[in-house]
């Protein structure tokens, strides 16, 4: 049987996240790990253009989360890593594709109409608007089977598989229709300063997220800052938000269960409960730190993984546009 297809990404607009590795990228390890996937794994360059944002970071934030995906254990050997703007084949489906997707779609989208709120009127780019459309043309062009990522963007999946089935209808049978795989349990690790949002890369206040390359001194600092509530008990409670958050992360970083978990804190307070915390945190990111700062001596390589997972991509993909182009009414290139 062919392998399955598993696809996913992170846009590099901002530091990567212990949400992000707990949400997505543990689990497209895990996956990777399994064997018996066919994986694609890329930094969204282009997504991260959608918002305001500073061309000289930006730059910076690719290779970063490019070295940090290799750090958290993605490894060329088994996944194809590679950055979204190096496979042109991204941004001119998105064209055929926004050709044949209702704006009455796009404008509803919960991640649009939020972020739209946050930039402020003058700043809704045209791109932001279609960052669903290039999300969907990312997907597509792989014959993608499966797309492990949060909750928050199973709507965008689904779009996908709108578009998807409504290009087929129209031009024959031509794209795959992807799923959304959520990861079982940590889906949503949500800021520390603010237990209603999700943890965030792109969040203003450095004390909303942990960052994988936070110092030891900062995640003390980040984790004895976060919101806690008035109650006393250290225990699992979905209604005490800002705790079970907290408690949420103690879990994903140790493994440890509910129960156990519990246990070692009963009669204790959060003073102590958030200095084992940060223990356990700094414990668990200290191994992706170091790689990284392995990798950041062997840029070489680096450039090497991607130069490579680039021309697989732009290889696969390719040959999906072509296909596209042809059932679309282009004419080949002469
Ligand atoms: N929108 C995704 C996010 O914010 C990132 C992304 C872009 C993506 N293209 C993708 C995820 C394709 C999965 C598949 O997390």
């Amino acid at each position: 049987m062919a392998k399955k297809r598993v696809l996913s990404g992170v846009a590099p607009s901002g530091n990567l996240t212990l949400g992000n590795y707990i949400g997505a990228i543990s689990q497209w390890v895990k996956k990777q790990d399994e064997g018996d996937s066919e994986n694609w794994f890329f930094v969204v360059d282009l997504h991260a253009m959608t918002v305001p944002y500073d061309p000289k970071v930006l730059k910076e934030k690719t290779i970063e989360v490019s070295m940090l995906y290799l750090a958290c254990g993605l490894d060329p050997d088994k996944s194809n890593l590679f950055i979204q703007s190096h496979v042109p084949a991204h941004t001119e489906l998105t064209w055929i594709l926004n050709c044949n997707t209702p704006v009455g779609w796009l404008n509803q989208m919960i991640q649009y109409k939020e972020k739209s709120k946050k930039v402020g009127d003058e700043n809704v780019s045209v791109g932001l608007l279609d960052y669903p459309v290039l999300q969907a043309a990312d997907i597509l062009l792989y014959n993608t089977d499966l797309v492990p990522v949060g909750e928050d963007q199973r709507q965008h999946v689904e779009i996908a598989r709108e578009i998807a089935r409504r290009f087929n209808r129209l031009y024959g049978n031509t794209f795959k229709e992807p799923k959304a795989v959520n990861p079982p349990q940590g889906a949503r690790i949500m800021a520390l300063d603010n237990p209603e949002e999700k943890m965030s890369k792109s969040a203003e206040s450095k004390y909303n997220y942990i960052w994988l390359l936070d110092t030891p001194d900062d995640i003390h600092l980040k984790i004895s800052k976060a919101v806690t509530d008035s109650g006393k008990e250290i225990v699992f409670d979905k209604d005490r938000k800002a705790l079970f958050n907290l408690l949420t992360i103690y879990q994903s970083v140790t493994g440890v269960g509910e129960q156990v978990i519990e246990e070692r804190f009963d009669g204790k307070g959060y003073a102590e409960f958030k200095k084992d915390l940060a223990d356990k945190v700094v414990e668990f990111v200290a191994p992706i730190r170091e790689k990284y700062l392995e990798l950041e001596k062997n840029y070489d390589y680096v450039r090497d993984v991607l130069k490579r997972g680039a021309a697989k991509a732009n290889e696969v993909a390719g040959e999906t546009l072509k296909k596209v182009r042809t059932r679309a009414g282009l004419i080949d290139p002469m």
